[in-house]
């Protein structure tokens, strides 16, 4: 599977299977995250067999079942672009968890921030939390808004990279499916904004590494 298959086979997986994480995986996966720590300067981590956290009555009302392995993103919270920071190396990791057979579920409100087992230093804050596991379903494609509401160009005038770019950042989760950022062509870059708050900025992040991993193109 390859990048690209991978953004347009990733959804939501909010159940999952009673069956813990093999080895060959946590290995694969520390490896990823120690390496997404050093080029991002966060501090994320694993959590592997713990359902408490994803175990409250706000989880269960998210149908979130057999939740019992979680990436928690830590960071500094004096990063003026924590968020978006978190979005974009958060997503780096779902993406390539989706590649080796896992499946994932961004988490930005449904947990229980006091039952998180991540070591949180002074000074730093629990951005969000994603769930990972073996899905008991692969999850389902979720409705976008069109291209004339997301980017100033019109389709039949993108460049091929771009057009490349826009489809996979309209894969990209966003909180409550609100996609709240708008594509600007300049040049041979994208730029991409968004005026929405933190989560939105969480999915700035998100978007941008959808947008850059499809088109090769580097965003502003
Ligand atoms: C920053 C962020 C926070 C989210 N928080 C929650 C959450 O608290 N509970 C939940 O069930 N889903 C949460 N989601 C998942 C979104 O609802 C989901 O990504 C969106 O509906 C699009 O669906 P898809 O991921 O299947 O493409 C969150 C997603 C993002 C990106």
């Amino acid at each position: 599977m390859n990048i690209r298959e991978a953004i347009r086979e990733r959804h939501s997986v909010r159940q999952y299977k009673a069956e813990p994480i093999s080895q060959e995986h946590r290995e694969k996966l520390a490896d990823l995250i120690s390496e997404v720590n050093s080029e991002s300067g966060l501090h994320i981590q694993i959590i592997y067999d713990e359902p408490a956290c994803l175990d409250s009555v706000l989880a269960r009302f998210s149908k979130f079942r057999n939740a019992e392995n979680y990436i928690a993103i830590v960071g500094d919270k004096s990063l003026s672009d924590l968020h978006e920071r978190a979005g974009y190396f958060g997503e780096k990791i779902v993406i390539a968890a989706q590649m080796m057979g896992l499946n994932t579920c961004w988490i930005g409100g449904s947990f229980s921030r006091r039952k998180c087992e991540a070591a949180i230093g002074e000074g730093e804050k629990l951005v969000c939390i994603i769930a990972i596991g073996y899905g008991l379903n692969e999850g389902f494609k979720h409705r976008s808004k069109p291209f004339a509401k997301l980017c100033n160009i019109p389709e039949e005038e993108m460049p091929v990279w771009f057009k490349a770019g826009m489809i996979a950042a309209m894969m990209a989760p966003t909180a409550l499916n609100m996609q709240e950022f708008f594509v600007e062509l300049q040049g041979e870059e994208a730029l991409i904004t968004t005026e929405g708050g933190s989560m939105a900025h969480i999915d700035l992040g998100i978007v941008k590494y959808n947008f850059e991993a499809a088109s090769g193109h580097k965003c502003i």
